[in-house]
């Protein structure tokens, strides 16, 4: 009997980003906050972030992000057949920033959602849009991570505000080639973990009030010992997960992308996986934690270095609030 063809598979095809122009700088926060350039970098390895214009939102950039996008793979709107955003900071609770984007960029044929996995988001996208693509259904999926966190931080706990940035990043996946594109993936959730980073109101629990405003409920909040040390050990465990599966050991990995929190924690699990941090992707210093986008920017960070070439293995892999991780493999196209 011949033998079974291989399952379809998607393939990363274009990658794009669009970061907002005003660059915030540690110095310009030590001004306002009881911190300093020396503590923000030391702890987290931040020297930058880029903070949204009045009116900018979320569906603005993302939408500016896949704009880029189509353009760079030479398609389109009509070409696109689905979008997903993985966003905390939707311009609204709803409608879904993916129909916002649809509308703005006019991709008449597609049909799309949002997807709510904080710093996840983006890999579970990608893991969502690859089996649309693999299914037959779809020839040309989007994936957006977009968020604006300063429209949700709050500008007074410098325990958070010196972390977090606002920006998106796109990427388009297609059939792949045979033995190319999106291989494994593995992803867990853990909601015990779910008081360790939150925004406390706004949701059916506790609805906008003047008490919640009051309270600063509104505003993201987060155990950051807590999420460290869980960042670290599920990113660690999630990707060496997929290596053994696969068969693989950390040599056959050339670049990790992993999401963007901290500079430590990126060295961290680095270190523990056994790959020198030069095959650690890391746009940290520029960018901070852009939550949903940190992938897709550290993506077209190392692509632009030329640090991923046609054939090799890449793994990404994030944790975010929820808990939710996972790691993905990808042979390069
Ligand atoms: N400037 C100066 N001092 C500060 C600042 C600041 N911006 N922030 C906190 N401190 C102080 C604290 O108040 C504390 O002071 P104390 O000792 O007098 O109480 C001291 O610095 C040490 O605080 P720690 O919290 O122990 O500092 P740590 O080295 O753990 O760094 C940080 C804090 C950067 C938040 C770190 O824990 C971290 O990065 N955690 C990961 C969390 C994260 O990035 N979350 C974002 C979401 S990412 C995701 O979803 C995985």
């Amino acid at each position: 009997m011949p033998a079974e063809p291989p399952p379809p598979r998607a393939a990363i095809t274009a990658v794009a980003m669009y970061v907002p122009e005003h660059i915030l700088t540690n110095a310009e926060l030590a001004t306002r906050l009881d911190t300093s350039d020396d503590w923000i970098v030391t702890r987290t390895g931040i020297r930058e972030r880029r903070i949204g214009a009045p009116g900018e939102t979320t569906s603005k950039m993302g939408a500016e992000a896949v704009r880029r996008l189509i353009a760079k793979r030479g398609l389109v709107p009509d070409d696109i057949d689905a979008i997903l955003v993985a966003t905390v900071t939707p311009d609204m609770l709803f409608p879904a920033t993916a129909c916002l984007i649809q509308d703005q960029l006019g991709l008449k044929r597609a049909w799309g959602f949002d997807l709510s996995a904080a710093c996840s988001g983006f890999l579970y996208a990608l893991t969502t849009g690859a089996q649309m693509v693999a299914s037959g259904a779809h020839a040309r999926v989007v994936v957006v991570g977009a968020d604006l966190m300063s429209s949700i931080i709050d500008p007074l706990d410098r325990t958070t505000a010196v972390l977090f940035g606002d920006g998106a990043g796109a990427a388009l996946l297609e059939p792949a080639e045979s033995g190319y594109g999106i291989l494994d993936f593995y992803h867990r959730v853990d909601g015990s973990g779910r008081d360790d980073l939150m925004m406390p109101a706004g949701g059916s629990l506790l609805p906008p009030s003047i008490a919640t405003v009051t309270a600063r409920q509104h505003f993201l909040k987060q155990n950051g010992r807590a999420v460290f040390k869980f960042a670290v050990t599920t990113m660690v465990e999630s990707v060496q997960i997929l290596l053994q599966r696969n068969g693989l050991t950390p040599a056959d990995i050339a670049m990790v992308v992993p999401h963007q929190a901290n500079q430590r924690i990126l060295d961290a699990t680095a270190e523990r996986l056994g790959i020198p941090r030069e095959r650690v992707a890391s746009v940290l210093a520029h960018y901070g934690n852009t939550t949903g986008a940190t992938l897709p920017l550290a993506l077209d960070g190392a692509l632009g270095e030329g640090k991923i070439a046609r054939d090799d293995l890449v793994v990404f892999t994030a944790v975010g609030a929820g808990f939710t991780s996972g790691a993905t493999l990808v042979r390069w196209s």
